[in-house]
């Protein structure tokens, strides 16, 4: 998978104005103020954030690691895998852009930035997929549009193989 130069910087979360992004949707915006930082330094999450030139946020998401049941996963991407009962999976977490900057694939860039970052990581740690929980319903299409599965018994979890992010082109 190769990533698009694009106008934007991604980084690691550290000390960049936090408070002056909003993505419209208080619990993500509560995360990324409140929360984010801490559960860097805790090694619970790993945030990143997409900067435009200026240094400003305009979009940021986490990842984490995580370990699925075989059985939670969809038919066809199980019967390709050994019968472990656990699986290493990596996990999205919260996902946002800033609301000014809504429909300017933004959105896409981040998302294509974190699927870029996991199969990246797979070369160190490996990962049979990228796991992203949608805060609510309402978010969760925008992971199928972008070729995510549904996970079972998970309403708002889908699945994205590790091996179709690897054939990606972008
Ligand atoms: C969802 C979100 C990240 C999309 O960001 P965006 O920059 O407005 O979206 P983009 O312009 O990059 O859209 C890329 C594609 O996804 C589609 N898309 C965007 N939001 C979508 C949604 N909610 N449902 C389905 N498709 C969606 C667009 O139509 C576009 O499709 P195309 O490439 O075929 O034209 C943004 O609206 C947001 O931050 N929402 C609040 C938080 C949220 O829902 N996060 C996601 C899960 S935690």
């Amino acid at each position: 998978m190769t990533l698009p130069e694009g106008p934007c910087v991604f980084e690691p979360l550290r000390d960049q104005d936090k408070k002056a992004f909003s993505c419209g949707v208080r619990e993500l915006d509560d995360y990324l103020y409140l929360q984010a930082s801490k559960d860097s330094q805790r090694k619970v999450a790993a945030p990143f954030v997409m900067l435009d030139r200026g240094g400003w946020i305009l979009g940021y998401y986490t990842l984490s690691s995580y370990g699925i049941n075989a059985s939670e996963l969809p038919p066809d991407v199980v019967k390709k895998l050994p019968r472990y009962p656990l699986l290493p999976a990596t996990m999205l977490g919260p996902l946002a852009v800033s609301s000014s900057q809504r429909g300017k694939k933004l959105g896409r860039l981040l998302l294509m930035d974190a699927l870029h970052r996991s199969w990246k990581n797979t070369l160190q740690v490996v990962s049979v997929g990228v796991i992203a929980e949608a805060y609510d319903d309402s978010a969760r299409p925008f992971y199928l549009h972008h070729e995510f599965v549904p996970l079972a018994d998970h309403p708002r979890m889908v699945f994205l193989a590790m091996r179709t992010i690897e054939k990606s082109p972008a």
